[in-house]
């Protein structure tokens, strides 16, 4: 499809065309006409002078001098010649080439003044005049005179090229002009459409710039603006009313969990006490979810900023893994840690390790009873520090591999046997882009995943 910068220019380009087209047909018509009147007046006042000097001798009872004829000024004519009949429409003064022409109907055109025709020899085209002389004796003579067409041909033809060089170079600067008068008047659309490509669900208090003239495009941009403004306050109440919701519900699940473990302790009942784990397990799954959520809400609200310390990242890993052991041992998956150094970075520890955690849990969750996961500490270069977290678990369907950071994402096929929300890698990758770090992730289904964490060293 053509853009509608080119459909402008085309159109332009073809108004411009058919206006000059038009416009330098008419003026070639009227030039041509013209030049016709000016060469038929210049005949017919050449026509009357001759025809003076012929009824002067002719009335004087003399011989016409063709001499003297032929030296009759002819004005603005050029290869004049004549041949002149007697009332018998005998022939008393020839021309070898008017000779070739046809002569009119002398018995019609006796009394019409002034009949033009045209003869063409092979050289070039003679515009004719038939005239009639009338003597004093009332004998009726007949004039023909004849002068070339060439010189307004010549003329004609000189506008004719000068309109054949004129429009197709007058088209072609329309073209440019209008190439650059709709850059012009579409600057302010392309830099507020390359404005409106940043204003994603994360930055919706972000605006598009107007242009300063007060015209349709501005109209148009803060029209957008509003509708990004009832966006923004769409989004917010939505996400206040999830941090609030999770706040809220957080408190009644603390005391339930409390109770339900004091229930529990009490109870000597195996079955009634089998089913208050169950309980305690869904409430430990609400707990997390709550907690999760009211993460996201305040790292959407940017009320979450990075407290930054000297972290020990051996010290913070072998913290997590200790942490994570036991489910570890509780699933028969052997996790290894792999440190060569002390590496140390300036980082929000506690954000660090929620991310730590859900990783090797992730590893953890995702592995078959009985295998290996594998954490990696390891300095990259002088400026970066990379973490792998490595299982050879299920692993990840590629198709699915964009969506697992997104919110909510889950892999159909783990979804029902797996507790979880798909929230762990959607917070992680947050967290990460805070300490302007890079998360990414290799699987091959069936075979394990790897999970790379690249941190900057120093985070300016
Ligand atoms: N190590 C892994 N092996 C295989 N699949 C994984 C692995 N890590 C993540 N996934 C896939 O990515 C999805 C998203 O992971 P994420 O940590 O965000 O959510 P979750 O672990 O399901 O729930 P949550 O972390 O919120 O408790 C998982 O449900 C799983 O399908
Ligand atoms: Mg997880």
């Amino acid at each position: 499809m053509f853009s509608i910068k080119s459909k402008i220019i085309f159109a332009y380009t073809l108004v411009f065309g058919i206006m000059l087209s038009a416009f330098s047909f008419i003026i070639f018509q009227s030039t041509r006409h013209a030049e016709f009147q000016k060469l038929e007046a210049n005949l017919k006042s050449y026509s009357v002078a001759l025809q003076t000097e012929i009824m002067e001798e002719l009335n004087g009872g003399g011989t016409l001098d063709i001499k003297e004829l032929r030296s009759v000024h002819a004005k603005g004519l050029s290869g004049v010649r004549f041949q002149l009949f007697d009332s018998m429409h005998k022939k008393i003064l020839s021309d070898s080439v008017l000779s070739q022409a046809p002569n009119i109907d002398f018995n019609k055109e006796k009394r019409q003044y002034f009949h033009f025709s045209r003869f063409h020899t092979p050289k070039e085209t003679l515009k004719i005049l038939w005239m009639p002389i009338e003597t004093e004796q009332d004998s009726l003579y007949m004039l023909e005179t004849a002068a070339s067409l060439r010189d307004a041909y010549e003329d004609l033809d000189r506008l004719f090229y000068i309109f054949i060089i004129v429009i197709p170079l007058g088209l072609i600067l329309t073209g440019i002009m209008a190439y650059f008068i709709s850059k012009a008047a579409f600057k302010p659309v392309t830099k507020m459409a390359d404005n409106a490509k940043e204003i994603t669900g994360n930055n919706l208090d972000k605006r598009l710039e107007l242009p300063k003239a007060k015209d349709e495009v501005r109209a148009l941009g803060e029209t957008l603006n509003e509708m990004v403004e009832r966006l923004d306050d769409a989004f917010k109440s939505q996400k206040r009313f999830v941090a609030d919701a999770s706040h809220e519900i957080r408190t009644p699940l603390t005391v339930i969990q409390t109770e339900l473990e004091i229930l529990e302790r009490k109870l000597s009942d195996d079955e009634a006490k089998e089913s208050i784990k169950i309980a305690l397990n869904e409430i430990d799954g609400l707990t997390k979810l709550t907690s999760s959520l009211l993460t996201l809400s305040k790292l959407d609200s940017s009320q979450i900023r990075l407290n930054l310390t000297v972290v020990r990242l051996d010290e913070l890993l072998t913290d997590c893994v200790q942490l994570l052991n036991k489910q570890a041992i509780r699933k028969s998956v052997k996790l290894d840690l792999q440190i060569n150094d002390a590496v140390e970075i300036k980082a929000d520890k506690e954000k660090l390790k929620s991310v730590f955690v859900n990783l090797i849990e992730n590893a953890i969750k995702f592995s078959n009873t009985g295998s290996f996961v594998s954490v990696k500490l390891g300095v990259m270069d002088s400026k970066d520090i990379k973490i792998e977290f490595e299982d050879n678990g299920s692993g990840i369907p590629p198709h699915e591999l964009p969506y697992i950071f997104k919110r909510f994402y889950r892999s159909n096929e783990t979804r029902a046997e797996i507790s979880g929300n798909g929230l762990g890698l959607a917070i992680a990758k947050e967290i990460i882009d805070m300490h302007k770090g890079r998360i990414t992730v290799s699987s091959e289904l069936g075979k394990g995943t790897v999970f790379t964490v690249i941190l900057p060293m120093n985070i300016v």
